[in-house]
């Protein structure tokens, strides 16, 4: 597997624990308007709108979907359903935070469940769209991209310049998930 490929993979996994993490403070039995908390829910939000979108989709929209374009027709199709779901997937969960900015101002009922229908759609949603990288898009580059194809993408992701790839980003997303971790529950996380 390519460095690239492999680094495309373990980001979908990671933000996904994220999205595991609000599925499960929202779905748990005590769940609910007055114990949900809304600041580790914002928290576990600004690290997937940020994670997503300045770090995870430029390495798919500039990178890796232009190559395969270039290299083949084959993935026309599939790499504008995904391209269409990145946008979809930015008005879902700006959404989603105005659902959770009204649930923080008013805590009733009627509040919470518009938030955790919102909020399960978005997760499942997101869940689907890595599958369909994974299962679908990258195979296809795996066999239509060229070495030079692949030396062109590790190489950007490696920039330490670029605010989306390297070390930097790397260390700011490190140190968010340290702060949802400290306020998060156990099992998911240190508060007991
Ligand atoms: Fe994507
Ligand atoms: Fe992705």
């Amino acid at each position: 597997m390519s460095k690239a490929v492999w680094i495309i993979r373990d980001e979908h996994q990671r933000y996904g624990a994220v999205l595991n993490l609000v599925r499960n403070l929202i779905t748990k039995a005590d769940a609910g308007p007055a114990t949900i908390d809304v600041d580790l829910l914002d928290l576990a939000f600004d690290y997937i709108v940020d994670f997503i979108d300045t770090y995870h989709h430029p390495k798919e929209d500039d990178y890796l979907f232009r190559l395969v374009r270039r290299r083949s027709p084959e993935a026309d199709a599939i790499i504008a359903e995904l391209e269409g779901e990145h946008g979809d997937g930015e008005r879902k969960i700006s959404a989603l935070r105005l659902l959770l900015d009204r649930l923080r101002q008013d805590r009733t009922d009627e509040h919470f469940m518009a938030f955790k229908a919102a909020a399960l759609d978005y997760i499942d949603f997101e869940a689907q769209h890595a599958m369909k990288e994974n299962d679908r898009l990258l195979p296809i580059a795996e066999r239509v991209l060229t070495a030079a194809d692949w030396s062109e993408i590790e190489a950007a992701f490696a920039d330490n310049d670029d605010p989306a790839f390297g070390d930097r980003p790397r260390a700011k997303f490190t140190a968010m998930m340290a702060q949802i971790v400290r306020r998060a529950p156990a099992p998911y996380g240190y508060r007991t």
